[in-house]
């Protein structure tokens, strides 16, 4: 690929160095994906320019106007501290006229909203649990179609916050205190959803109009304590002593029923194409004792870091990561959004 300037957008306190020396473990930790991501892109021999935000798009503008970026390489997951504005700052990007890598604003959209994307996916028979949303400062009624037990997790936000064991409820009572924790303690509108007992897999994805999908990829749950459920708690995701308590490990999915890969990846094409994704994602999933597979979740541009799922996947059938960044670059450069089509 020809030498690059490319613009990568990182939250304002994720703002990597150059060189990793005299950082502490934990200070490396908070921003390892937007340092790898830089200094690749830098090692491919790219002009690389990280610019942080957090609440001014005048910055990006006149990062925009004066580096003429061929690119914005996206990495932001907020704006204003909301989640959901990421949306808003790609649709900004496009309103410029910038190509930018990730997901376009509908996909965003449609994804991050975990109730949205289940109205859209039933549309379209594609399976996920059924669910129904407790909005902060309404009474919590269960409906009578939707069967205990439920799991319990906040609307909007991601990275498992408030997911923990007790987020799986069987009764009503403990489905409104936990929806009255997760409106108290994220601050957020609460999503109960039927709880899919089963395995953890994860489908990394790529493109914009044909899709490649990297292999299943599965979260083990080797050492966990009898009758505690296998799901991807906080702890889980975040707490490293724990992960090796438990024995979690992560992989190639092995020995998957009859026929379930062909219907996983069915899902994963459909569901990509149907929340109108583009860039890159990842899917999750839980695959029931019966065989059935369940979209629980699409993640539009998922976690970079050499050492996450995704790239891991990516490795295991030969894409390096140097390679994967090119990938992602070329497809940002590539998107036909809809600014191009005007003549
Ligand atoms: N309906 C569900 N049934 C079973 N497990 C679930 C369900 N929803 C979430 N989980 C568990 O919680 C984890 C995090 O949920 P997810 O919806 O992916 O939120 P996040 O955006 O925080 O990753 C999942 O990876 C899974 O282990
Ligand atoms: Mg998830």
């Amino acid at each position: 690929m020809r030498r690059r300037r490319i613009l990568v957008l990182v939250h304002e306190d994720l703002v990597p160095p150059e060189f990793l020396d005299g950082y502490t473990e934990k200070e490396i930790q908070s921003w390892k994906t937007e340092f790898d991501v830089t200094s690749n892109l830098r090692k491919m021999g790219h002009d690389v320019r990280a610019l942080g935000v957090s609440s001014d798009l005048g910055t990006i503008r006149e990062a925009i106007l004066e580096f003429k970026p061929h690119v914005a390489f996206n990495m932001l997951e907020e704006f204003h501290g909301v989640a959901l504005y990421d949306q808003h700052v790609v649709s900004y990007l496009e309103l410029m006229r910038q190509p930018y890598t990730g997901c376009n604003p509908r996909g965003l959209t449609l994804a991050h909203d975990k109730a949205l994307s289940k109205k859209v996916l039933a549309y379209h028979r594609i399976r996920a649990p059924r669910f129904q949303v407790f909005e902060m400062g309404r009474k919590v009624r269960r409906r009578s179609d939707l069967a205990l037990p439920l799991l319990v997790k906040s609307l909007t936000e991601d990275a498992s916050l408030g997911i923990s064991q007790k987020s799986i409820v069987a009764s009503d009572e403990k489905l409104r205190e936990r929806v009255e924790f997760i409106h108290a303690s994220i601050g957020t509108d609460a999503i109960a959803e039927q709880y899919i007992e089963g395995r953890e897999l994860y489908v990394g994805m790529m493109g914009n109009r044909r899709l490649q999908l990297l292999p299943i990829w599965e979260m083990r749950f080797t050492n966990l304590p009898e009758g505690a459920p296998a799901i991807a708690t906080e702890k889980v995701k975040w707490d490293e002593k724990y992960q090796d308590q438990i024995g979690i490990k992560t992989g190639p999915a092995t020995d998957l029923p009859d026929g379930a890969e062909a219907r996983i990846v069915k899902l994963c094409k459909r569901a990509y194409r149907q929340l109108g994704m583009s860039g890159y994602a990842r899917m999750d999933l839980r695959l029931n004792d019966d065989g059935g597979v369940f979209l629980i979740e699409a993640n539009p541009n998922p976690q970079l870091a050499c050492d996450e799922e995704f790239a891991e996947s990516a490795a295991h059938v030969g894409i390096s990561y140097e390679d994967l960044l090119h990938r992602i670059v070329g497809m940002g450069i590539r998107y036909r959004a809809q600014w191009r089509e005007v003549r």
